[in-house]
């Protein structure tokens, strides 16, 4: 096993991957793929969010860092008893490989174990991997083969809460002149003209495939998020009201502190995957001084 990399039991039977290089530290829940904790070594400030109260019990959701959302994003398209979000980061996956990168950085691949209630609520067979680089970025690869005879439509995303300074602070930028759809305007749409900046919820689909940046000014830094077949992206925060009617957005003003900016395809950005085919979406983070 990899030197950078340590397997623990934690809270409520849940396994972890930790890891500790020259470059950053990280953890990784093996249930959902979901990357929990990433630091690089040398940021200031922490990059990602997590909530303090965030609940880590089987089947639920950790809120916080990057949970996998496959292979529906948000509602299922048409049965609303089928969990949001889709499964894949509520249900277990295994590690296949770890690898200690030239670069410092260390790669490890994971795959999913679909379980017998999951493969129900499917007509088709798939194969999911998801690669992990944990250095001073942090570059996650999502890819999905089709095993089954026809084509079937997914939709998918990395839910990533990031750290921010205050949610009136910043801005998020590389969004303008993208159409997007607003949910809290009844799934109306409009072109994004200006940056973003946030006075209340925000809940909005864009129609963009270029890299979106995170602008703290009082932290003095951004956070680059680049894209790769990626054409949607979500941006998110749930403000007052809804953060603490959700009861696992931490302590009072917790939710200040974070704003997800989500690497997506949805909608009409949905992917359609051949027989014997394969798809890819991938991100990468990674901090600048402003
Ligand atoms: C966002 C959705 O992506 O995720 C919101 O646009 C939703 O509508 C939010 O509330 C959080 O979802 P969940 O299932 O993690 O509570």
């Amino acid at each position: 096993m990899n030197k950078s990399i340590k397997i623990i039991d934690e809270v409520d039977g849940l396994q972890f991957i930790e890891i500790d290089n020259s470059l950053a530290v990280a953890r990784v829940a093996l249930q959902g793929g979901h990357v929990d904790w990433w630091r690089p070594k040398s940021a200031k400030q922490d990059v990602l969010w997590r909530s303090s109260n965030a609940r880590y019990e089987k089947g639920r959701s950790i809120r916080g860092g990057v949970p996998i959302c496959w292979p529906w994003f948000g509602k299922h398209p048409t049965d609303g008893s089928f969990c949001a979000h889709g499964f894949a980061r509520v249900i277990p996956w295994k590690l296949l490989e770890s690898v200690q990168l030239k670069n410092g950085a260390t790669k490890i691949v994971l795959t999913m174990i679909p379980t017998e209630a999951v493969t129900k609520q499917l007509t088709y067979s798939f194969e999911l991997i998801l690669t992990i680089i944990v250095g001073e970025s942090l570059y996650l690869n999502l890819e999905t083969t089709n095993l089954s005879d026809s084509p079937f439509v997914i939709s998918e995303g990395y839910h990533t809460y990031f750290y921010i300074s205050d949610i009136k602070n910043i801005k998020v930028t590389g969004l303008e002149n993208s159409t997007y759809t607003d949910k809290i305007d009844n799934f109306g749409s409009g072109i994004e003209k200006k940056s973003i900046t946030f006075n209340n919820e925000f809940d909005r689909v864009y129609t963009n495939s270029n890299d979106c940046y995170i602008e703290d000014e009082k932290f003095n830094r951004v956070i680059t998020i680049k894209k790769s077949n990626s054409n949607s992206t979500v941006v998110w925060t749930p403000w007052e009201e809804k953060a603490l009617a959700m009861g696992d957005m931490g302590e009072k003003d917790e939710w200040r502190r974070m704003v997800c900016v989500e690497t997506a395809n949805l909608l009409e950005n949905s992917v359609v995957i051949y027989p014997k085919m394969s798809h890819s979406i991938a991100t990468e983070y990674s901090v600048q001084e402003l």
